[in-house]
């Protein structure tokens, strides 16, 4: 009798943690607008505005300078207020930080300096009892070299961890070239005295490559994930996958041959290996068709011919993928991301039409213009002039929320930060810059020439200054020294200020996510180019069941024209970026306005 009470009142007691687990989950039932009636593949994900918290800059609630996850909660309400859908997390898992946690030394704990298990179990369900999904970093083509797989694997020959890895042994001589990105020496292959072999590593030495090739390696993974997911996570962000397949016989490869097959970039060498494919597609089948989620693929090599063999539905593998070809405009060929300040709105547009036409009748694109990896949006592709940053801020972000694909928006462009431009090699943080640093350096090379093109060049740290709160001390990020420094701009340019001032960049973006939310249109509708040779304009149209959007965006300081040859008489202007109405004729500097006709 006491027995079958005790198993009663289990039973009572896991039935109520599995509701309470199933009422914190973010209902994925889709708008039913009539609108959406003949779209065909419907998906949360595409319908969705994507979020990127970079929680390292976010918010520091315990003062130690760096971001952490109690940060993040305690701004839940402001991230709600964007009318965002999804928030994607830079990782969050044990890491010593070398690359900011893109090197993994335990994929399912939290790193120290941002919390608990606890903490992320606070914010998922914060998260989800405001309907806004999570998805984390999924980093699985290196690991960090503190990882319990690699400390093992580096102990012998003959250690059950060493094939977590690729090794090349020292007696076959060295090794045929392979990059490390952070390396000053530029080599992906370093030596390990210990078993005398050299192990790979395409990023930093660092941030070993694991071995897919190993089905011991892909069950640890698969299981990870399994785990995070039973957790109630939403889906994974897919760091570098398109790499993690090798020829691992390692053959030598020629610049021509670089050049001639794989656009002169290692990146896309990698990425073509038939067998990211049949990895991408077990994952699929052991992992995540189980499961009600989204992924995204770090395009990291794709191609427009390639990019759908990842997210094809019929291929079962991803869901979204996103490339590099926008953020490679401009980038000065040889040159370590210096950005020639004149680059061509024609190739621009020609780009991200060209991505639009590679999933116009399958798949699904994403569209983004800044995100960890890549300075302020608004410094690069807007201006950050006084006269010109915010009406070139809004610009932007009409332009990322009227395009066809799923739209990932990075945290504080919505304030319109700029870059940091910093003066000194001791205020950049970031790994990848210091081995470039030191290239120049090695090669007797201007240094202070080097700094100066990064104020308006592609290093990371540009975008991973600290969140702009208010205009206290360090933005109100932290009480502390932060890991790296505040923009100073962080007096006028910050949250506190244009959340109350209604025409700021931060209440456009409000509007924006509003409007593309209740414009089914601006989700699945057909995109087509207008006035392709206007040097200065970016026209298109949205079109949907009837339904017919025109957005034009004058990226230019001057005043333009847009040639649409659109009546515009009867349309209804649904918003403009600057305070008085568009005059119908000339667009003014950074004008951005979106009318349905
Ligand atoms: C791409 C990530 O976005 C970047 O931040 C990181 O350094 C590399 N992959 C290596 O993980």
């Amino acid at each position: 009798m006491k027995n079958s009470i005790i198993l009663l009142l289990s039973v009572i007691f896991f039935m109520s943690c599995s509701n309470q687990k199933k009422e914190t989950v973010v209902s994925s039932k889709l708008n039913k607008d009539s609108t959406f009636a003949n779209v065909k593949d419907r998906a949360w994900w595409k319908e969705a505005v994507v979020y990127q918290i970079y929680p390292r800059s976010f918010k520091d609630s315990d003062g130690d300078g760096v971001g952490d996850l109690k940060g993040i909660i305690s701004k839940l309400d402001y991230i709600k207020s964007l009318g965002i859908d999804i928030v994607w997390l830079n990782p969050i898992y044990g890491s010593p930080n070398a690359d900011n946690g893109y090197d993994i030394s335990d994929y399912e704990s939290i790193m120290k300096e941002f919390g608990t298990m606890d903490d992320f179990n606070t914010l998922l369900k914060g998260m989800h009892d405001r309907g806004i999904k999570v998805v984390l970093d999924l980093v699985v083509n290196h690991c960090s070299d503190q990882h319990k797989w690699f400390t093992e694997a580096r102990k012998s020959r003959d250690n059950p961890y060493r094939n977590y890895f690729h090794w090349w042994p020292a007696e076959k001589g060295k090794p045929a070239f392979r990059p490390g990105s952070f390396e000053v020496d530029g080599s992906g292959w370093r030596f390990d005295s210990l078993t005398n072999a050299y192990y790979l590593h395409y990023f930093s030495y660092k941030q070993p490559d694991l071995n897919w090739e190993n089905p011991k390696v892909r069950q640890e993974i698969y299981g990870m994930m399994r785990r995070w997911f039973d957790k109630g996570i939403d889906g994974f962000r897919m760091d570098v996958i398109p790499v993690i397949a090798k020829d691992t016989t390692f053959p030598v490869i020629t610049q021509k041959e670089l050049d001639e097959k794989f656009r002169g970039d290692w990146f896309t060498y990698f990425a073509s290996t038939p067998a990211v494919h049949t990895y991408l597609h077990e994952m699929n089948k052991e992992v995540l068709s189980k499961y009600d989620v989204m992924t995204l693929a770090e395009g990291a090599g794709t191609t427009k011919a390639t990019a759908m063999n990842f997210v094809d539905p019929d291929r079962h593998e991803l869901n979204m993928s996103y490339h590099f070809d926008g953020v490679g405009i401009g980038i000065e060929k040889g040159r370590y991301k210096v950005m020639n300040p004149n680059w061509s709105l024609l190739e621009f547009k020609t780009v991200y039409s060209d991505w639009d036409s590679v999933f116009a009748n399958k798949g699904w694109g994403t569209i983004y213009l800044g995100n960890h990896d890549q300075p302020r949006m608004l410094s690069r592709w807007g201006n950050d002039a006084p006269e010109f940053r915010e009406a070139s801020s809004k610009m932007l972000t009409t332009f990322l929320l009227t395009m066809r694909g799923t739209p990932y928006y990075y945290n504080g462009d919505e304030l319109g930060m700029t870059n940091a431009k910093f003066d000194k090699i001791e205020d950049y943080r970031d790994i990848e810059m210091m081995a470039e640093y030191g290239k120049v350096k090695n090669a007797g090379g201007d240094l202070k020439a080097f700094i100066e093109s990064q104020k308006t060049g592609c290093a990371r740290d540009n975008g991973r200054t600290p969140f702009q709160w208010d205009s206290s001390a360090h933005g109100g990020f932290t009480t502390g020294t932060p890991w790296i420094k505040v923009n100073d701009n962080h007096a006028y340019i910050n949250a506190a200020a244009e959340d109350k001032d209604p025409a700021s960049p931060l209440n456009y973006f409000r509007k924006m996510t509003a409007l593309r939310k209740s414009s089914p249109v601006l989700i699945y509708g057909k995109y087509t180019l207008l006035d392709k040779e206007n040097p200065q304009v970016y026209s298109y149209t949205r079109e949907l069941d009837g339904k017919k959007i025109l957005v034009m965006l004058n990226f230019s300081t001057k005043n333009a024209t847009a040639n649409t040859v659109i009546d515009l008489s009867k349309g209804k202007l649904l918003i403009n970026n600057y305070a008085t109405p568009y005059s119908g004729k000339e667009l003014r500097p950074y004008e951005a306005v979106v009318y349905q006709y």
